[in-house]
């Protein structure tokens, strides 16, 4: 198979695990272990040694070539939302191909995914370069392969692992705007660190702020830094919406927070033919 030559013995791993489904592969770090799915170039897990997973991941997530991973990092694009057929773009349902792999200079496994694609009115390519060591890396690259320029949005929907949405605040977006896709898209002022404890479902907006999950029941903070991303979207479905989930776990509303690194809406990305954008995202504890 294509993949197979990009296999490093004991650091970078290719399973089959599903029939007729594409392989998934792991990374393994001195300090970290990370398994990405090539369906969506998805990444499933991030764990820490002797630590859990940063990510949260459904136990219901369905693992079939037509629907999304409910869980991990489901990257959206290349378009945001649910207004367009289907939700949060096709990227995420897509194969993605290996196009590298190799260990950095501290022995630290990195791999390259991409999608090229026919399959929009635009032809674009994009790569996600997922880099593995105390910390986890992302950058998701979009370049116009078009005559023509476009505009896409994007996100890298990470859900994160939580003890307990009544143990964890949420800091650094204070004194930001965003809108609040369940008021109607109203916009509003961010004043405070954010609590959970009904639905939430807003995209803040002129944001490059790092934000950092403050967890008390599993006494870590992790920290979301970010490049090139404009907006950052915080979502949790609560109680009913997560059990009209087929594939959410029943109450795993309280083990998750959604922290998007994004650009979406105001802060789409306008690519003239040829070029290219990169957004990066940190993740550690
Ligand atoms: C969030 C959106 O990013 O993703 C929510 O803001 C949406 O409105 C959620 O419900 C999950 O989307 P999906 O398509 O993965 O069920």
């Amino acid at each position: 198979m294509q993949y197979e030559q990009f296999a490093i013995d004991k650091k970078i791993v290719f399973e089959t695990l599903i029939k007729e489904y594409p392989p998934f592969v792991i990374l393994y770090a001195k300090e970290s272990t990370c398994m990405i799915a090539l369906h969506g170039a998805h990444v499933l897990s991030f764990i820490p040694n002797g630590g859990k997973d940063l990510l949260w991941l459904s136990s219901k997530a369905q693992y079939q070539n037509d629907k999304a991973i409910r869980g991990g990092i489901p990257l959206c694009l290349p378009w945001f939302g649910s207004d367009t057929s289907p939700s949060h773009g096709f990227a995420r349902i897509s194969e993605w191909e290996v196009v590298a792999s190799g260990l950095d200079e501290e022995g630290s496994p990195y791999i390259c995914l991409q999608l090229q694609s026919d399959d929009w009115e635009y032809k674009f390519c994009a790569q996600l370069l997922v880099k593995v060591s105390d910390v986890l890396k992302l950058e998701l690259t979009m370049q116009n392969l078009d005559e023509k320029a476009f505009k896409f949005t994007e996100a890298l929907h990470s859900y994160f692992n939580i003890s307990d949405v009544k143990n964890v605040s949420l800091i650094g977006l204070q004194g930001r705007n965003y809108i609040d896709q369940l008021d109607g898209n109203i916009e509003k002022t961010q004043h405070e660190a954010i609590e959970v404890d009904s639905e939430i479902d807003r995209i803040y907006q002129d944001t490059d702020d790092a934000c950092t999950i403050e967890d008390k029941g599993y006494n870590r903070k992790i920290s979301i830094t970010k490049e090139n991303s404009k907006s950052t979207v915080v979502w949790n479905p609560w109680i009913d919406k997560s059990a009209s989930m087929v594939d959410f776990d029943e109450g795993g509303y309280k083990n998750m927070l959604c922290v998007e690194s994004a650009n979406i809406g105001d802060e789409a990305i306008e690519l003239q033919s040829g070029a290219q954008h990169t957004m990066k995202v940190t993740i550690e504890t």
